[in-house]
């Protein structure tokens, strides 16, 4: 049995910012701009479990009791295009603390090639929220997503924007525990594992070509 849940956001203002970020005509800007609105919406839907605590707290009128998020996730933008996220999720969760791993995938084997790992040694008993507008052929999210499960990482919930099919069954078949929240998952891949109809390079399109 798969261990992977998978929730597609199909409301309407999720579905409109991600037209505009299909749109080649939109602007680098405009592209930045939907892409961190999508996000503070697949995160608030994907945060909506997350464990409580009471506060006790007093209001100018009497004593009552408040909610503090108990355990906060460790958000982790996958670079480059993670970052255009980053704001997003950290403006809903200040009390998080945030990670970052670096990976560019090779263009002629699909491969990710990990340059930076930037994360808590032991992340045992820490709810984690990776950040990848992205997932393709799987194997950039599947290579962050072991490195997270190598430091004792269990709860792992994964947002992107836009989801293959292939990259799907892929973290599907990785055993893992994963809660995948997207706002599509598209077609298929082309012959240059570029996800169609898609959006083109999230990484280029919002910080121009490397
Ligand atoms: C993009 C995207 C994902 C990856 C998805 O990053 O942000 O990380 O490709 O492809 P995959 O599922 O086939 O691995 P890219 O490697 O292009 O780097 P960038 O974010 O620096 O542009
Ligand atoms: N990475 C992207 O940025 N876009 C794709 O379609 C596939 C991988």
């Amino acid at each position: 049995m798969s261990s992977l849940q998978t929730t597609v956001v199909d409301h309407p203002i999720v579905q409109a910012r991600l037209t505009v970020m299909r749109d080649e005509t939109s602007s680098n800007a405009e592209f930045r701009a939907a892409l961190r609105e999508i996000a503070s919406l697949l995160v608030y839907e994907a945060t909506r479990e997350l464990e409580r605590a009471d506060v006790p707290i007093s209001t100018p009128v009497a004593p009552t009791t408040g909610t503090a998020i108990a355990n906060p996730p460790l958000l982790v933008p996958v670079l480059r295009a993670g970052l255009g996220m980053a704001e997003a999720a950290f403006n809903l969760l200040p009390e998080s603390q945030m990670g970052f791993v670096g990976l560019a995938r090779d263009e002629e084997t699909h491969e990710p090639t990990p340059y930076m790992a930037s994360l808590p040694e032991s992340l045992a008993g820490r709810p984690v929220l990776v950040l990848d507008p992205m997932l393709a052929t799987g194997g950039s999210l599947l290579h962050c997503l072991h490195l997270l499960a190598s430091r004792g990482a269990t709860d792992l919930t994964v947002i992107c924007a836009l989801v293959a099919p292939e990259g799907h069954a892929a973290l599907g078949g990785s055993g893992l525990p994963i809660r995948l929240f997207t706002a599509s998952i598209d077609e298929r891949l082309n012959e240059n594992a570029y996800i169609v109809p898609g959006l083109g390079d999230a990484g280029d399109r919002q910080f121009g070509p490397r």
